[in-house]
């Protein structure tokens, strides 16, 4: 029977934390869970969650995930815990490292999450940052290769903005050889950081991340069509000006239909219906966007085990 292995990082705080194996690892260890072939307990394993930002789907299925598990979940509202009053990260961290066995943190910037990270003696998971959103990846790309089994080549093209579901999409794209194809418009490209990265990772300098500000020859071949809302939570103030910038940008029928004839649709919810993508392309045959929605539930119960054995 397959088994987790034990990540070799301590914390997953970007895609990047894991290698190219350890992620095709998870990704098989999620399938096992989700067709019940895997029944693995940790039993009294406690998951702290620390979100600074609303959430619906990374929240519950955590806790789901660590109920199967029969570990359970604190949800540490910071508004009604002393995180909401300022409390130090590091003396937060080093507390709740002495109550808690794993940590999953939504904050805004990255470097708040590090710092979790630095002073917690137990792991700590990216649940959502300004910068890198790694465990909707794994979900992803869990649900590309249930649709294609064979990643090598898939065509992935995602339409909208450079954000942090844009930048984990290219780091676990990277780690998996898979043609990553960015559409944004003008001065909304990913960080330069994680575009360097990217192609540092692609064996033989591949060239297969691609940064084009143009979505109608960015779909053409594509196999996978991804978007995700234009504004982000936190940028509320700049929803206006970002929903004019980014017309134009919208996955609708016409633009499907120049992909690949059996292309799917993913977005990480929750949409804007009508803004990044239609109403239709989210209820059309080849939407797998709850299906993706589920896989978070097995992507992380996958990543959990693999930090807790
Ligand atoms: N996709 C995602 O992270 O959704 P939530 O904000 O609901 O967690
Ligand atoms: N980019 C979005 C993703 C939400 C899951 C945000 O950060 O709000």
């Amino acid at each position: 029977m397959l088994k987790p292995n034990k990540l070799v990082s301590k914390n997953f705080l970007s895609s990047l934390d894991t290698s190219s194996e350890e992620v095709y690892h998870l990704l098989e260890i999620a399938k096992n869970f989700k067709n019940k072939d895997l029944d693995i307990k940790f039993k009294d394993k406690v998951l702290g969650l620390i979100f600074d930002k609303s959430s619906t789907r990374t929240r519950v299925s955590f806790q789901v995930a660590m109920s199967r598990l029969g570990g359970t979940s604190i949800d540490l509202n910071p508004t009604t815990s002393q995180i909401g009053r300022g409390e130090p990260i590091k003396d937060t961290a080093r507390v709740l490292s002495k109550y808690c066995d794993l940590l999953a943190i939504r904050t805004f910037n990255q470097s708040d999450l590090e710092e979790y990270a630095k002073w917690s003696s137990i792991p700590v998971i990216n649940a959502l940052t300004d910068f890198e959103h790694p465990c909707q990846a794994l979900a992803d790309f869990m649900t590309i290769k249930e649709e294609f089994t064979n990643l090598e080549n898939v065509v992935l093209t995602y339409i909208g903005d450079g954000n942090n579901v844009a930048n984990s999409l290219i780091l676990c794209g990277a780690l998996l050889e898979v043609e990553v194809r960015i559409a944004c418009p003008l001065g909304f490209e990913p960080n330069p950081l994680i575009i360097e990265k990217a192609n540092k990772i692609y064996k033989k300098n591949k060239n297969l991340l691609k940064i084009i500000n143009d979505p109608l020859s960015a779909v053409i071949g594509a196999n996978v069509l991804y978007t995700d809302v234009w504004s982000s939570m936190g940028e509320e103030s700049k929803k206006e000006e970002k929903d004019v910038l980014f017309r134009g940008f919208t996955i609708d029928n016409d633009l499907l239909r120049k992909a690949n004839e059996d292309a799917i649709v993913l977005h990480c919810l929750p949409a804007y219906r009508n803004k990044e993508i239609t109403d239709e392309v989210i209820e059309s045959k080849n939407s797998r966007i709850f299906e993706q929605a589920e896989n978070r539930l097995h992507a992380q119960q996958a990543l959990l085990s693999c930090l807790l054995c």
